[in-house]
C-alpha cells in the first residue's frame, strides 16, 4: 500500500517569472524530475515539487516596464513555465506559485510563530540591496558596489524594516554544515562554513518600497521579504501550520536541489528559519553547477541564451534531456556548445544505442520471422554479457546515490557498447549461413533481445520515451517496466518484436551547426531591438541596472513616418542634483534653445550630479510631461547602455540643433 512505501521528497528552486526559463534552468529542474524518477522506479513514494517566485521588486518592476499589472505580467510568464515543463514531460506532483492563498496565508502564519517567538522585531534597514538577486549586502560584502552573487550594481537602501534573528542561530547552522552529509558538493560546503564563521548578521526581512509582495500580518505597509516567502514554498504546500499530518508524511524534505548561488539562502537562512520554526531540518541541500556560454553566464537581455524549446522543437525532449544528464559534471559548471550537443546526440544516441536496436529487431525479423527464439546453452561471450547486464544496476545506483548522472548514465553506455561488441564478436550473419549453427544463431539474438530489454529499464528513469520506443520495437511495450527486471535474463523468449522508426536519426553536424547558429543571431537581433525600444522608455533607464529579463520579441520594423513624430533635439545640462525619493534617479536642467526643461534619468548607478553637468546631450523633447517620484520630467536624455551602464551620446552641435 502506499502509505506503507517509504517516502522521498524533492523540489526544485522555485523560478522567478521575470522572463522565459532558459537552459540553465532546465537542467535544475531535468536533474530533478530524473532523481524522482529514479527513486519511483526504485519503489519510494517520491512528492516532487516545483513552482515560481513571484514576489518582489524585480518583478514589479519588470511589469512596470511593460506596462502591465504584476499578476498579469506572471501569468502569462507562468503560463509558458508551465507549457515548457509539459512539453519536457517533467513528473512534478505539485506546482506551487507564491502568489496562491494557500501559500501566502500559511507565510503570514509563520511570520506570526516567528514573531510570538521573539525571532523577528522591527528595526531600520540601511544597507545594500541587489533586486535582481533580491539579496541584501553589506558594503565590505559589495565590493566596488557590486553585487557578489551576479556582478550587477547594487543599490543603496535605508528603509523600515523587520528583522529576523539570524544571529540567534548561527551556532546551530555551523553545527548543521559541518555535518558532510548535510550540504554537497564538499567546496560549497566550505563555502558556506567560512561564510558563517565571519559571523551572521541579524536578516532584514520586510521591504516598505514597493507592495507587490505577502503583507506582514499586522503591519500591511511592509511587505514579506520575497526570499523567506518563497523557501517557505517547500513546506507550505505540504500544509505547514495548519495541517501537520499530511506535512509529517514528507516533511523534512529529502532534497532541495539549486544552483551554486542560491546554496546560502536554502544551507543558512532556511535552516534558520526551521530551527525558529521548530521544524525538523531538510535532509540534503545539493548546489548544482551553472551552464556557461562562451561568453559566461546566460542573459537574455544579450540574447546570449540557449533555449530550451527550440532544441526540443529540433531533436526531441529526450536528446535535450539525455545531453543535460550525459553531459556535466554535478556541481561543477560547465560549457555548453552547440557542437558537444550534436556530438552526444550522435554518437550515444544515434550511433550506440539506435543501431543496437534497429540491428538487432531486423536480425530477429530477418533470422526468425519475429519472434525471440529461445536460447540453447551458453559459450564464448555469453556469460560476460549477461554478468554485465544484470550488474549495471548496482553501479548505476552507487552513481545515483552519489548524484553522478553523468557516470551513471556512463555506465548504461557501457554496457550498450558491449551489446554492440557481442554483436561483431558472435557475427550473426555468418551463424546464419549454416543450419548446423541455427542454435547458436538463436542464443545470440536471445541474448541481444534481453540485453535491450534491459537496457530499456535502466535508461526509463532519464529518458522515458525512448525507453518506450524500444520497448514497443521490442513487444513489450504492454508490460510494466520494473526495476527488479534488470536483475533478470530469462524475460524475451517467444516474444514477436516488430521493427519501426530509428530511434534517433543521424544528424549532419555542420548543417545543424549552421542552423542552430543562424537562430542564436536571430535572438540576439531580437535582444537588441528590444534594448534599443526599452532605452526608448522614460522609466526604463531607472530599471536598466537591474536588467530586468523580459521576454517578448524585438521591436517591430518603423517607416521614416514614425520615426519623424520624434523631436530630437541637442541639449546642455546646466546643472543637477539628486533626486529626493528615488536612489537611482537624478534630476537635471536641460538646456534646449531658449527653453529650460527639468528632465529626470535613471542613471544615477553611472554618473554622479557633477558628471552630468555641462554634459552635451541628445534629448526626447516632445516626450509628454510624467512625473517621477513625485518630480516632474520633462524630455528624456538618450544614453547608450554599456552593459548596464549608461554612456553619454554627446552631440558636437549647439543646444537647440534639431537632431535628424
Ligand atoms: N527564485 C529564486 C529561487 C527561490 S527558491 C526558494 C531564483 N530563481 S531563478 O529563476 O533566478 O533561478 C532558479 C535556478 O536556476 C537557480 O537554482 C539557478 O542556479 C538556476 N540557473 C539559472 N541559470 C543557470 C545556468 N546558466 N545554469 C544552471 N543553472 C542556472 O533564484
Amino acid at each position: 500500500m502506499a502509505e506503507d512505501k517509504k517516502t522521498f521528497y524533492i523540489t526544485t528552486p522555485i523560478y522567478y517569472p521575470s522572463a522565459d526559463l532558459h537552459i540553465g534552468h532546465t537542467y535544475c529542474t531535468v536533474m530533478a524530475d530524473a532523481i524522482a524518477r529514479y527513486k519511483r522506479a526504485k519503489g519510494f513514494d517520491v512528492r516532487f515539487q516545483t513552482g515560481t517566485d513571484e514576489h518582489g521588486q524585480k518583478i514589479q518592476q519588470v511589469a512596470e516596464k511593460n506596462g502591465v499589472t504584476p499578476i498579469q505580467y506572471v501569468d502569462d510568464v507562468v503560463g509558458r513555465i508551465r507549457k515548457l515543463w509539459d512539453t519536457m514531460e517533467i513528473s512534478y506532483d505539485d506546482f506551487v506559485r507564491t502568489t496562491e492563498p494557500r501559500h501566502m496565508e500559511r507565510v503570514q502564519a509563520e511570520f506570526e510563530y516567528m514573531e510570538k517567538k521573539g525571532d523577528i522585531y522591527l528595526g531600520e534597514y540601511e544597507g545594500l540591496y541587489c533586486t535582481p538577486c533580491e539579496s541584501f549586502w553589506t558594503e565590505t560584502q559589495a565590493v566596488g558596489g557590486l553585487c557578489p552573487d551576479c556582478g550587477r550594481p547594487v543599490e543603496k537602501v535605508k528603509e523600515e524594516a523587520y528583522f529576523f534573528r539570524l544571529s540567534k542561530y548561527q551556532d546551530r547552522v555551523l553545527e548543521l554544515l559541518e555535518d558532510p552529509d548535510f550540504l554537497y558538493p564538499e567546496a560549497r560546503r566550505n563555502e558556506m562554513i567560512n561564510f558563517v564563521k565571519q559571523g551572521l548578521e541579524d536578516l532584514c526581512i520586510s521591504r516598505i518600497d514597493f507592495d507587490w509582495g505577502i503583507p506582514v500580518p499586522g503591519n500591511p505597509k511592509h511587505v514579506i521579504y520575497v526570499w523567506l516567502d518563497a523557501l517557505s514554498n517547500y513546506a507550505t504546500t505540504l500544509g505547514y501550520p495548519d495541517k501537520p499530518n499530511e506535512l509529517s508524511k514528507y516533511w523534512p524534505c529529502d532534497i532541495h536541489l539549486v544552483g551554486k548561488e542560491i546554496v546560502r539562502f536554502h544551507s543558512i537562512i532556511w535552516p534558520a528559519m526551521l530551527m525558529s520554526l521548530d521544524m525538523p531540518l531538510p535532509k540534503h541541500v545539493l548546489g548544482h553547477g551553472w551552464i556557461l556560454l562562451e561568453g559566461g553566464k546566460m542573459s537574455k537581455s544579450r540574447g546570449n541564451v540557449v533555449d530550451p524549446v527550440k532544441l526540443i522543437n529540433r531533436y526531441g525532449v529526450d536528446a535535450v534531456k539525455y545531453f543535460l544528464l550525459r553531459e556535466y559534471a554535478f556541481g561543477q559548471d560547465g560549457l555548453y556548445t552547440n557542437e558537444v550537443m550534436l556530438n552526444r546526440l550522435n554518437y550515444d544516441l544515434a550511433n550506440d544505442l539506435g543501431n543496437l536496436v534497429s540491428r538487432t529487431v531486423a536480425m530477429i525479423e530477418k533470422y526468425d520471422g519475429g519472434v525471440v527464439p529461445a536460447p540453447a546453452g551458453v559459450e564464448g561471450p555469453d556469460a560476460d554479457l549477461r554478468e554485465m547486464g544484470m550488474s549495471t544496476e548496482e553501479r548505476v545506483d552507487e552513481y545515483m546515490n552519489r548524484f553522478q548522472f553523468n557516470n551513471a548514465l556512463e555506465e548504461i553506455w557501457k554496457f550498450i557498447r558491449r551489446t554492440n561488441k557481442y554483436i561483431d564478436e558472435t557475427s550473426p550473419w555468418i551463424l546464419a549461413k549454416d543450419p548446423e549453427l541455427k542454435g547458436r544463431l538463436d542464443t545470440v539474438m536471445f541474448n541481444l533481445a534481453e540485453s535491450i530489454r534491459i537496457i530499456s529499464v535502466l535508461i526509463h528513469p532519464f529518458i522515458h520515451n525512448t525507453s518506450e520506443k524500444i520497448r514497443e520495437q521490442l513487444g513489450i511495450a504492454d508490460q510494466p517496466v520494473v526495476w527488479a527486471d534488470t536483475k533478470r535474463f530469462d524475460m524475451m523468449a517467444g516474444v514477436q518484436v516488430h521493427k519501426g522508426e530509428p530511434i534517433f536519426p543521424r544528424l549532419d553536424i555542420e548543417k545543424e551547426i549552421k542552423e542552430l547558429e543562424a537562430i542564436t543571431e536571430e535572438q540576439k537581433r531580437q535582444a537588441m531591438a528590444k534594448a534599443a525600444h526599452d532605452a526608448g522608455k522614460p522609466v526604463a533607464a531607472d530599471k536598466s541596472n537591474n536588467e530586468p529579463e523580459a521576454s517578448e520579441a524585438g521591436k517591430p520594423a518603423i517607416t521614416i513616418d514614425d520615426f519623424d513624430k520624434i523631436d530630437l533635439r541637442v541639449g546642455k545640462i546646466l546643472s543637477c542634483k539628486k533626486h529626493p525619493n528615488a536612489d537611482k534617479l537624478l534630476i537635471s536642467q536641460v538646456q534646449i534653445g531658449g527653453e529650460v526643461r527639468q528632465i529626470i534619468s535613471g542613471v544615477a548607478a553611472s554618473h554622479t550630479p557633477e558628471e552630468m553637468e555641462g554634459q552635451s546631450v541628445v534629448v526626447v523633447a516632445n516626450l509628454k510631461p510624467r512625473k517621477l517620484r513625485g518630480e516632474t520630467s520633462h524630455g528624456m536624455i538618450l544614453f547608450a547602455d554599456n552593459e548596464g551602464r549608461h554612456e553619454f551620446v554627446t552631440p558636437h552641435a549647439p543646444d537647440g540643433n534639431v537632431v535628424k
